[in-house]
């Protein structure tokens, strides 16, 4: 454990935390990058897999009852904005409406009185806000028209399995009480929403009446992502975690990268020089986007791809390390997730006692670090460990067997989600319920007002 002092990137925000008295951490935990077994080959940041109703099996000899589907938003804008570069984000393709409708439906005549558009002053670059902002059409961190796209086609391979296939979802969506939906209070969570319902029901009308209800909790009491002011043990752990001797040996010795690429972004403070994300935010936006990899103004020295593959096996290690391997990641997925886990968990367990009406399907419209602590929490194996790319899904569903026994299938990007090994605490092809909600259990914040203090 190196003592506070000796690790160089001290800020004010840890300075805070530091403040707030920090128990030293040991760990014989192997943070050796290089033999850290990632399989990222196949990896695609850009997009995630869908389900597939030719790849789709159900659950032998059982009936599907009830499906919680948890979604990563698509393509978006970068989320940290790097002043003064050279690249034109543009968001107009499709048009954001209050009610649902397709966003390929052109001929569907909107009722909405405004669209709400956004607008990106010419005199941005050279006075006022100075080069604060790219060129476009896009706010930051916007879901762009590729991530609608993605969502409206994830929508659209779902109704293949559940309406098509399964005949378990509705042809027509005439009774909203059959589905709930919840959003963090994003525009491109809420965009995403909104997208992926026009895939799944794409013949909808545009009326009030039709108007499937989209829930948000105000952004004090949010359960779908860290929620740092109402948690401060949260960020406590976090820093309780990267300060343990194995992590600050994995992260000084890319000190070098992220001091050519900050140079590269003229960039600074903490979220530049403590965690990978604003790098894997600027490179990969970039990326998904052919916008090309960053230069510095001088255009002398620039990213390369091999300095993007980099960043990119840096954001995964440090993601698998803080919500699955870290002896501390328990007590900080429960922190970060646990009170939404706790939803899902009495959600599922609400259905069956029968609490929970005709509903079939739950949609909640989060982040990569809403599935990315849900996975680290059930010991996903390496490969599912990986950031969770746009468009992530992640599928509870509940099946009923004849003895009235109930069993849980876990599906994420399509597939059966595989287990840490030597972590097979459930076969999640067919989970048994109270092994399920059992294992959940410990996730689960009892006593949230004081873990949180
Ligand atoms: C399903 O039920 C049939 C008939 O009851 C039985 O023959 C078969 O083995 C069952 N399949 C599984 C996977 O349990
Ligand atoms: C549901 O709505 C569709 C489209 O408005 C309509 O054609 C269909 O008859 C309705 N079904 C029922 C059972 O009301
Ligand atoms: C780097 O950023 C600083 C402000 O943080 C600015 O004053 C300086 O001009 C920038 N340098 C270059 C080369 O753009």
């Amino acid at each position: 454990m190196k003592s506070l002092s000796t690790i160089v990137l001290v800020t004010a925000h840890i300075a805070a935390l530091a403040a707030a008295q920090i128990s030293s951490v040991s760990t014989t935990y192997n943070t050796d990058i290089s033999s850290y077994n990632f399989d990222d080959s196949k990896f695609n940041y850009c997009q995630a897999n869908y389900p597939s109703s030719s790849t789709y099996t159900s659950v032998a000899n059982t009936t599907l009852e009830f499906v919680q589907l948890i979604v990563r938003h698509g393509d978006r804008t970068p989320a940290l904005v790097v002043p003064g570069q050279d690249v034109t984000w543009n968001c107009d393709k499709y048009s954001e409406n209050i009610y649902l409708k397709s966003s390929t439906a052109s001929s569907v005549s909107s009722s909405a009185l405004v669209n709400q558009k956004v607008e990106i002053p010419a005199w941005n670059g050279k006075y006022g806000y100075s080069n604060q902002l790219w060129k476009g059409t896009c706010s930051v961190g916007e879901l762009t028209d590729t991530g609608k796209a993605q969502l409206e086609t994830l929508g659209a391979q779902l109704r293949s399995v559940y309406v098509d296939k399964l005949n378990f979802l509705p042809y027509w969506l005439n009774k909203t009480n059959q589905v709930y939906v919840r959003t963090t209070d994003f525009w491109r969570t809420k965009s995403s929403a909104e997208s992926l319902l026009g895939g799944i029901w794409p013949y909808r009308g545009i009326t009030a009446e039709m108007a499937i209800p989209m829930y948000t909790y105000p952004a004090e009491i949010e359960t779908m992502d860290a929620n740092n002011d109402a948690c401060p043990a949260t960020d406590r752990t976090w820093y309780n975690i990267i300060s343990t001797s194995s992590y600050q040996t994995f992260f000084q010795g890319q000190s070098t990268l992220m001091s050519k690429l900050s140079g590269i972004l003229n960039v600074s403070g903490p979220e530049w020089s403590m965690v990978w994300d604003g790098y894997a935010d600027t490179l990969f936006t970039r990326k998904c986007n052919n916008k090309g990899l960053p230069c510095n103004a001088a255009g002398t020295v620039c990213a390369t791809a091999d300095d993007e593959d980099q960043v990119k096996r840096n954001a995964n290690f440090d993601w698998a390390y803080k919500y699955r391997d870290h002896p501390l990641a328990k007590t900080y997925t429960r922190l970060h997730i646990g009170s939404f886990i706790g939803t899902l968990r009495d959600q599922l367990q609400n259905f069956v006692t029968g609490n929970t009406g005709i509903l079939k399907l739950a949609l909640y419209s989060g982040h990569d670090t809403t599935i990315g602590p849900i996975l680290g929490s059930l010991k996903a194996g390496n490969r599912q460990m990986l950031r969770p790319s746009y468009a992530s899904n992640l599928i509870f569903e509940l099946w009923k067997k004849k003895d009235r026994s109930r069993v849980v299938r876990v599906l994420y990007d399509g597939e059966v989600l595989k287990l840490q090994e030597g972590n097979q605490w459930c076969d999640l092809s067919a989970c048994p319920l109270d092994t399920f909600t059992n294992y959940l259990q410990d996730y689960v914040p009892s006593n949230i007002a004081t873990e949180c203090s």
